[in-house]
């Protein structure tokens, strides 16, 4: 009996106890795996073969960039989980957010942070031609292509002959056939998933009373929810600029007219699907008090591959998420707004342990080999 007590205390967490769920916990359970991609529509290449082919090629070519170093891989570098490691990305120049991984990011209602565009391929050429990214022109990225000739039959074989595309086309076919590759960049199946199917020891006791709280008493469910674990909507949890005061980044609210304005949108023109959901919801939408600092609820599966966290990267670990939602001590309101569903949890040592053994138990292998360098 002494031994018992003693082993609960001192391991961490609280030793071998399992939760037993009932059968609503279930319900919820079932509702978050497995996690499957839904078809996107605005894109009439995301399954062509020869699309992603080339969208591998140009995602890990540094011929791309103004100064010819940088590629989409030097910050979603693949063994990192397709991040960087840094607070805040590098590229030609210095940029104000965290790198989010492009695993599984085909899954999004909303892309980036802010979600300023609504569609997978509404990503590269910003990025591409953004200064302080790639710095390149589409002008400049279809001559790179076109003079390569590995690329240049890639190219013909997949879209027709360049030369008779106007450039938009040009470049809209760029970003659709590294959609087409990211699609590909599938990372979900984890321990979580054995567990939810049915397998009772496919992740630990602490792990599944951390999930026990995650989806109950930490009212974690609440934002992090289904199967990709994220609402897709934006919210403000109070997490300030890393040299402290008050926000500056505008989140959400700066990126409804970036959405209205710009190309590539699941509305716009060169949209396989202009009059689908997507560009229903995106013609409708409008700009919302409570935008002001919201930023996008992240998907946590493979998070515990991802530090560090949060839009700007201000959070080193796991455990620094976990004292953040622990106390709110520095939680630094947007003003006008406060998430009032977040009150400081006062999370024991034990609880902290058992909710990062949850976290890490939606860590999914890294996709197949051949997708994880420049094709061969
Ligand atoms: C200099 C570093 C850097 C480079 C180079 C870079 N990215 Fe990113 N990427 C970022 C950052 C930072 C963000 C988030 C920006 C934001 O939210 O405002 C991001 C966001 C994204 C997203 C959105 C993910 C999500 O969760 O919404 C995708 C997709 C993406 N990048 C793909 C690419 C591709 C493809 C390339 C190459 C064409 C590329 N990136 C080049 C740093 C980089
Ligand atoms: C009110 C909605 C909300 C609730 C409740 C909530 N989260 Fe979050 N979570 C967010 C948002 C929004 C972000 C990103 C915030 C930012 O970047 O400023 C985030 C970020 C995170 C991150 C960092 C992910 C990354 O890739 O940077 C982790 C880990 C996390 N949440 C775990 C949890 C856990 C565990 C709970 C329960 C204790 C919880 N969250 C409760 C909305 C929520």
């Amino acid at each position: 009996m002494l031994t018992t007590i003693l082993c609960l205390v001192f391991t961490a967490g609280g030793g071998d106890t399992v939760p037993a769920f009932t059968e609503k916990e279930w319900n919820i359970l079932r509702s978050m795996s497995p996690a499957t991609l839904l078809p996107d529509t605005t894109n009439e290449y995301e399954q062509n073969e020869d699309a992603a082919l080339l969208g591998q090629h140009i995602f890990f070519d540094e011929r791309l960039s103004s100064n010819k170093e940088i590629s989409c891989a030097t910050c979603h570098k693949p063994e990192k989980y397709f991040t960087d490691g840094d607070q805040i990305a590098v590229g030609i120049g210095n940029m104000t957010r965290n790198t989010p991984t492009v695993l599984n990011a085909a899954h999004q209602r909303w892309f980036f942070w802010d979600g300023r565009t609504d569609i997978l391929w509404g990503q590269p050429i910003q990025t591409m031609e953004h200064p302080a990214e790639m710095n390149i022109s589409r002008q400049d990225i279809a001559a790179v292509l076109e003079k390569d000739k590995k690329l240049e039959q890639l190219w013909t074989k997949t879209f027709g002959k360049m030369e008779e595309s106007d450039i938009d086309t040009i470049a809209a076919n760029v970003a659709k056939s590294i959609a087409a590759y990211i699609t590909k960049l599938d990372a979900t199946h984890a321990p979580f998933d054995d567990f939810v199917a049915g397998d009772t020891q496919a992740i630990s006791p602490s792990a599944q009373r951390g999930l026990r709280y995650f989806i109950g008493e930490g009212g974690c469910l609440r934002c992090h929810f289904g199967p990709w674990i994220t609402d897709g909507a934006f919210h403000s949890i109070g997490v300030g600029p890393i040299d402290g005061g008050a926000l500056k980044d505008s989140g959400r609210a700066g990126a409804i007219d970036k959405l209205k304005t710009d190309q590539f949108t699941a509305g716009g023109k060169h949209s396989d699907d202009p009059n689908g959901i997507r560009a229903t919801i995106s013609k409708h939408i409008a700009k919302r008090r409570e935008d002001w600092g919201s930023f996008r609820t992240p998907s946590l599966r493979n998070v515990a591959q991802t530090p560090p966290y949060m839009h700007a990267g201000q959070l080193a670990t796991l455990e620094d998420v976990l004292e953040h939602y622990s106390t709110l001590e520095n939680f630094v309101s947007a003003d006008h707004h406060r998430e009032t569903i977040l009150e400081p949890l006062n999370l024991t040592e034990p609880q902290k342990v058992d909710l990062i053994a949850f976290l890490e138990s939606l860590t999914a292998p890294l996709p197949n080999e051949a997708l994880l360098t420049a094709p061969k």
